[in-house]
């Protein structure tokens, strides 16, 4: 294969055969694709697009370019998989609940990326937890405490990883095959059984509008299916932060307190029920919808998912009392303190990507991807659509490191809000996207 014809031919519009896919996979892999070449072929895709077939091929090929884990184990072997926001801490309660509700969990998150949190630098404020702990002691936790989550490994996908560094400072990361075969091939060398998808839509989502958000979606259940994962997804609501908590250590404050039920917000229990009963159905384990839920409760009234949770954090290195001490071993902010709106109203419009970004000016995100993260930083007490604020109520509680970073964080959070009529209720399930 020359490198320069497969991507001569996609840069013309034609098709790409499997086998140029491969090849030209194989050598971003080996070094024999060049950087420029590998730039060259994305922005050849993020142009003229690809089959359902080529993206097929793409995902495969890069799946086959490092390990692909087999599991041996007595239950369905699932996943939950999120396109990003803010105040999304979903996959902390979703994969002990699964876990406790008969699934093995194998999670491999990711780090914050843009604006929107990463599930790796939350669990990174838990002191202790190894979230690299190489794929023997992963295989370990996952049959042992029936969930893991840990962070990508160099030994998953390493086609990804080279060519996913190169999208991100050559303007090619927003392309639907490229993006479908990033996460689907990582997903696929996880050796998963059956995965969810919440694909988020609005303003603190990458797909701002929802029609984005259903072309991704098709794309990424169509090639999963096609490459042999049985994949659905939602696509849910992101025009407001999920969780009332956004940030590192609060988020993870947020899921233990949903987990033992001292506080759980009604939008994010809701996502985190319809994405755990996809995946309960799917798998077999329960025989619809309403039944699946009704299981995932009870693995939180009984108690048994904040075990699982517990015990994950134990085997990967965290505090044996964790779930019960959290708020003791979670890092705490210097300055703790209220942002009110300049008047008082109704919340109609929250632009929830200026969150994220106040989140990364305290310091709990990346401005480049060398920085440190800050887990004690971030906001709580978020106010949703439709929450009254005044002088008493606030529009969130900062938790910065000083008085400076209030200041800052404090002027982006009012600038999010926007204050009007009350907006019509909406349920954050917008659609599901089935099996093609
Ligand atoms: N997440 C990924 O893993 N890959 C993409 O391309 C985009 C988001």
């Amino acid at each position: 294969m020359l490198a320069q014809e497969v991507i001569r031919r996609k840069r013309d519009g034609q098709t790409l055969g499997q086998t140029e896919i491969k090849d030209f996979i194989r050598g971003l892999t080996d070094g024999t694709v060049s950087d420029a070449q590998a730039a060259a072929l994305a922005m050849a895709v993020c142009c003229r697009g690809m089959t359902r077939e080529e993206a097929i091929g793409l995902t495969l090929a890069m799946r086959d370019s490092g390990s692909v884990m087999d599991w041996q184990l007595t239950g369905p072997v699932v996943d939950k998989h999120s396109t990003g926001g803010i105040g999304d801490n979903v996959s902390l309660m979703l994969a002990p609940m699964l876990a406790a509700a008969g699934a093995f969990v194998p999670m491999i998150s990711g780090r914050g990326l843009g604006h929107t949190g990463g599930t790796l630098d939350k669990l990174d404020a838990i002191p202790g937890y190894q979230s690299q702990p190489g794929l023997e002691k992963f295989k370990a936790v996952v049959a042992v405490a029936g969930a893991a989550i840990i962070g990508q490994t160099a030994d998953l996908a390493p086609a990804d990883k080279r060519l996913y560094a190169i999208r991100d400072v050559t303007a090619t990361v927003e392309s639907v095959p490229l993006i479908t075969a990033s996460i689907l091939s990582k997903k696929l060398a996880a050796g998963l059984q059956y995965l969810v998808l919440d694909v988020k839509t609005g303003s603190g989502a990458f797909m701002a509008e929802v029609e984005e958000a259903r072309r991704l979606a098709e794309s990424l259940v169509a090639v999963a299916n096609g490459a042999g994962l049985r994949t659905t997804a939602l696509i849910t609501d992101m025009d407001e932060p999920l969780a009332s908590a956004a940030g590192n250590a609060v988020e993870v404050q947020n899921a233990v307190d949903y987990l033992t039920g001292k506080q759980r917000d009604d939008r994010l229990s809701r996502v985190t029920l319809a994405l755990g009963a996809e995946l309960l159905v799917a798998s077999g384990l329960q025989p619809d919808a309403a039944t699946a839920e009704r299981r995932l409760q009870v693995t939180l009234s009984s108690g048994e998912a904040a075990e699982r949770f517990q015990h994950m954090v134990t085997l990967l290195g965290g505090p044996a009392d964790f779930v019960a001490r959290a708020e003791h071993y979670l890092p705490g902010a210097p300055v703790i303190r209220a942002v009110h709106a300049e008047g008082e109203g109704t919340v109609e419009r929250i632009e929830t990507r200026m969150l994220g970004l106040a989140v990364i000016e305290l310091g709990g995100g990346r401005r480049v991807t060398t920085d440190a993260i800050d887990p004690a930083v971030g906001l709580t007490q978020l106010a949703g659509k439709g929450a009254s604020v005044d002088r008493d109520r606030p529009l969130a509680l900062v938790h910065a490191r000083d008085e400076a970073g209030f200041e800052r964080a404090a002027a982006t959070i009012r600038a999010a809000y926007q204050l009007g009529l009350a907006p019509p209720h909406q349920s954050p399930l917008l659609a599901r996207v089935g099996v093609p």
